[in-house]
């Protein structure tokens, strides 16, 4: 696993400094030349002068300039452009800091004094910590799969930073940003390895060793028997083309045992998705070993608020299991009853990930009774072509959780959008030989699978976060690496912990 360390300190005014590899100070864009954006100006004003250096540089959003100044502290000054100051937000703020830290990799720079910035218009803990989280953030390199000697020639990755200019309690923040980045990296860990490393089998194994973190913690993992006991003959379905048997996984966070109150987090589990027997092309299918990220991003959430000690009561439940292709594939035409007893024609079994999530759902509804659910998958290429790979869409049968998500997302600065659960599309997926059918074309297909998903919670307050689209880039942009983004655990833990 890629280890999430990091050394945060804090000084409250740059003659305190200790020397490290470099100073960042920020600036605002100026059409002449750059403004600084930090409050104390006198003690670094004497080792550059600003119209000098205002032909290279102007402070523009994510500009980074190095000056090796011949006297001073630190061997190199860093300028950050932070862009227009009418501008700035936490998103800005977070996509400068991801800038500086790529170029502190490439000039093997791994420590760094950082003067905070000084804005009004946000709040100086959301700024500590947007600014805290991208560089941890910004650091993760996936580099499990290279050989040895590539990694041995990577440039070293930046390890400490003072942050120059703030308070002492703000020191709370740091250990906070490290727990949060912590349950990101194992998400981004668990979607970018092998699928064939990331096996139900290993899924649970990481559900079970959570328990060792906290005695609040406790596991229930049904293997293939049980599945079959519980009559969870969806997921079965999916899983029968693949030699490798389903796992159904339910851990249990109580955080705050004096209420009685929990929320469940369902996350999709398919560790490969070859489609099945409506198999996929070979471009669609190389990135499916990330079609388990719902079932990452509860995971790397619940760690994150284990970790953090959070007072809150948590059920994740991921159903998991590969479709693969096979002669005892389930097939397409014929109805299957699951978990609900409602009775299911597969039209696409391509369509796989709503099955396994509706006997999942089924089960959190009638077994676990949460207050509300909030399930996350990499449900529809639909989405994608909607919204794109920088937004998620969601779907929502309650307003009060659907402000929740807004509020949490709008912190975190992970973007998404609330699409419709047109309740008349449900003619869409009605079955001439079944209750319901999986699927029904290309038309509104993330609102098809948003609605089969809702059939099977009925009125259980809950929200369907399609990540198809957000959770896993083939190149690095904003603040994201490239590969798993970890999208969605910054958010859930903001929203379960306010
Ligand atoms: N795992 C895919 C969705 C997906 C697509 C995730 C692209 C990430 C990137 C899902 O199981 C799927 O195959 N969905 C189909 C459903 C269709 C057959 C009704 C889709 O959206 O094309
Ligand atoms: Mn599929
Ligand atoms: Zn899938």
């Amino acid at each position: 696993m890629t280890k999430c360390h990091f050394k945060f300190e804090s000084q409250s005014s740059l003659d305190k400094r200790k020397a490290k590899d470099a100073i960042v100070l920020p600036f605002w864009h100026g059409k002449s030349q750059a403004a600084p954006a930090f409050k104390d100006e006198k003690d670094v004003s004497g080792y550059f002068d600003i119209p000098s250096v205002s032909e290279d540089f102007k402070g523009k959003k994510n500009e980074v300039f190095v000056l090796y100044p011949e006297k001073g502290v630190e061997k190199r000054i860093i300028l950050l452009g932070l862009g227009d100051k009418k501008q700035v937000n936490t998103f800005s703020v977070r996509e400068s800091f991801h800038h500086l830290v790529s170029s502190c990799k490439r000039k093997q720079v791994s420590s760094i004094n950082v003067v905070f910035p000084d804005i009004a218009s946000i709040d100086s803990d959301a700024l500590v910590a947007a600014i805290c989280e991208s560089i941890v953030l910004s650091n993760y390199e996936f580099l499990d799969l290279k050989f040895d000697s590539i990694k041995e020639n990577k440039p070293s990755i930046l390890s400490s930073a003072c942050i120059i200019g703030i308070d002492k309690d703000k020191e709370s923040i740091f250990e906070k940003t490290l727990q949060l980045c912590k349950g990101v990296y194992l998400t981004r860990d668990l979607i970018n390895r092998n699928a064939d490393d990331i096996t139900p089998l290993k899924l649970a194994e990481v559900a079970k060793s959570m328990e060792e973190l906290s005695s609040k913690v406790s596991t229930t993992i049904l293997d293939k028997k049980q599945i079959e006991k519980e009559q969870m003959n969806l997921l079965l379905a999916v899983s029968r083309g693949s030699n490798i048997d389903p796992r159904f996984i339910v851990i249990s966070y109580k955080g705050d045992p004096a209420s009685k109150d929990h929320t469940a987090l369902v996350g999709k589990g398919i560790t490969y998705d070859t489609g099945g027997l409506s198999l996929k092309p070979t471009n669609s299918m190389l990135d499916m070993k990330s079609d388990m990220g719902g079932s990452a991003t509860v995971l790397g959430t619940l760690y994150a608020l284990i970790l953090l000690k959070a007072k809150v009561n948590v059920s994740v439940v991921i159903p998991t299991c590969e479709n693969s292709i096979g002669s005892k594939s389930y097939k397409i035409g014929d109805v299957y009853q699951g978990h609900s007893k409602k009775m299911v024609e597969i039209t696409n079994t391509d369509a796989e990930g709503r099955l396994v999530l509706a006997d999942a759902l089924s089960y959190t509804v009638k077994k676990l009774k949460p207050k509300s659910i909030i399930n996350l998958a990499t449900l529809t290429g639909g989405v994608v072509v909607a919204l794109g790979e920088e937004i998620a869409g969601y779907f929502s049968n309650n307003n009060d959780v659907s402000k929740k998500i807004d509020n949490a997302a709008k912190e975190t600065d992970e973007l998404l959008w609330r699409l419709p659960l047109h309740l008349s599309y449900n003619e869409m997926l009605k079955s001439k030989i079944a209750d319901i059918k999986n699927s029904a074309g290309r038309e509104a297909s993330s609102i098809q699978g948003a609605l089969f998903l809702h059939y099977f919670v009925e009125d259980t307050p809950w929200a369907h976060i399609d990540i198809a689209g957000v959770a896993f880039w083939d190149k690095s942009r904003g603040y994201s690496p490239m590969f798993s983004t970890g999208y969605g655990v910054r958010m859930l833990v903001n929203m379960l912990t306010k």
